[in-house]
């Protein structure tokens, strides 16, 4: 059974602190805002479904500390609270989608007492988490159908159990072949600057008894050559209209160089990080962190003094290199305008 990597516990929120792993595995308690702002932006808590769940909780945490007995100034309190929690970071669509789910409770019930919409609003938090639960099982079980025995896996950055509030989405699919006996294989990119990879993803496939091999990021492409790699699954922050996916950067040239060899190149998300609002992935806003972490390693120094770096958390991959997309209610297939349902509510359906 997988850590609860976030949880509500007697009116504050505790989550793993991720960057302490794998040294380290402790929890922190949330109580402010500003505490739980800090632990986003900081990737204490991290990957989209999590960070939808903060949020989710975020709000709940102002509703429940809130003395306003009025409506006006109760909603005034939270929306401001919804606004402050969507400038902790840009890119995870499950983040806003989860945000936008505890404004839509706030004001569809505006009618009713102060002390009812707080309980509606603990319910609708509650349901993020008890939904994400289920649709990572469900994913899971969709993406382990596309798992062959002894399949050799690449996966990059970390999409498991520590990025949503159960299973995970890609290594979900890999627990459940792992469960299914496939006896699979997984490499694992290191995922520079943060090392997701080296930290997160390798220490949830240990704990799990999957065969793990660690790779530097630079390696993918002659492990691919060699005819080491079967199929590639990994996360997504957001997908737009037409199947264009986010991810942490260094999907995409491995999605490239996935087509050239040939190998599958599957995505694996739930439904709350597609952005309808968007026809494609070149507006998707990609997040750019701190410079240090670029010129820095393990809080170290490594580029000369006066170096200057870039460091963009994402990348976009182009629909026209993913195998597939799964989701919580089947896999996608190209042509992803089609199989991707639109409709005027701009929600996935
Ligand atoms: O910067 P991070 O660590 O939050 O980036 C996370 C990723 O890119 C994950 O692959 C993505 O959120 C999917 S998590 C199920």
């Amino acid at each position: 059974m997988p850590i609860p990597t976030i949880e509500w516990k007697d009116g504050k929120i505790k989550l793993v602190d991720q960057t302490r792993l794998p040294a380290d595995f402790r929890y922190i308690y949330c109580g402010d805002l500003r505490s739980l702002w800090q632990a986003i932006k900081k990737l204490k808590v991290r990957g989209a479904p999590a960070i939808g769940i903060a949020g989710a909780l975020g709000v709940l945490l102002v509703s429940e500390k809130s003395k306003r007995k009025n409506f006006k100034s109760y909603k005034r309190e939270v929306l401001s609270s919804i606004r402050y929690l969507a400038s902790s970071r840009p890119t995870a669509r499950n983040l806003f989608w989860a945000l936008e789910r505890m404004e839509r409770a706030l004001l569809s019930n505006k009618k009713r007492d102060v002390a009812d919409i707080k309980t509606i609003l603990k319910k609708e938090a509650f349901g993020v988490i008890r939904e994400d639960k289920e649709i990572c099982r469900r994913m899971a079980g969709h993406g382990a159908a596309l798992v062959r025995k002894r399949d050799r896996i690449l996966t990059h950055c970390n999409a498991g159990g520590l990025a949503t509030a159960d299973y995970g989405t890609a290594l979900g699919v890999l627990f459940e072949a792992k469960r299914l006996k496939k006896e699979i294989t997984v490499y694992v990119d290191e995922t520079r600057p943060l090392l997701q990879g080296a930290r997160l993803t390798s220490w949830e496939l240990k704990k799990a008894g999957i065969k793990t091999i660690l790779i530097c990021d630079n390696m993918a492409a002659s492990l691919m050559a060699e005819g080491r790699i079967d199929k590639i699954f990994v996360g997504a922050d957001r997908i737009a209209r037409n199947g264009d996916t986010a991810n942490k950067i260094g999907t995409y040239s491995l999605a490239v160089l996935a087509r050239y060899h040939r190998v599958p190149f599957y995505v694996v998300a739930p439904t709350s990080t597609f952005d309808l609002n968007l026809t494609n992935g070149k507006k998707i806003p990609i997040e750019k962190r701190d410079k240090k972490e670029v010129l820095e390693f393990g809080g170290k120094r490594i580029a000369p003094a006066g170096i200057d770096a870039y460091n963009p958390a994402f990348d976009v991959t182009p629909h026209k290199l993913i195998t597939a997309i799964v989701t919580e209610e089947g896999v996608l297939r190209p042509p992803y305008n089609k199989s991707i349902k639109y409709d005027e509510t701009k929600r996935y359906r």
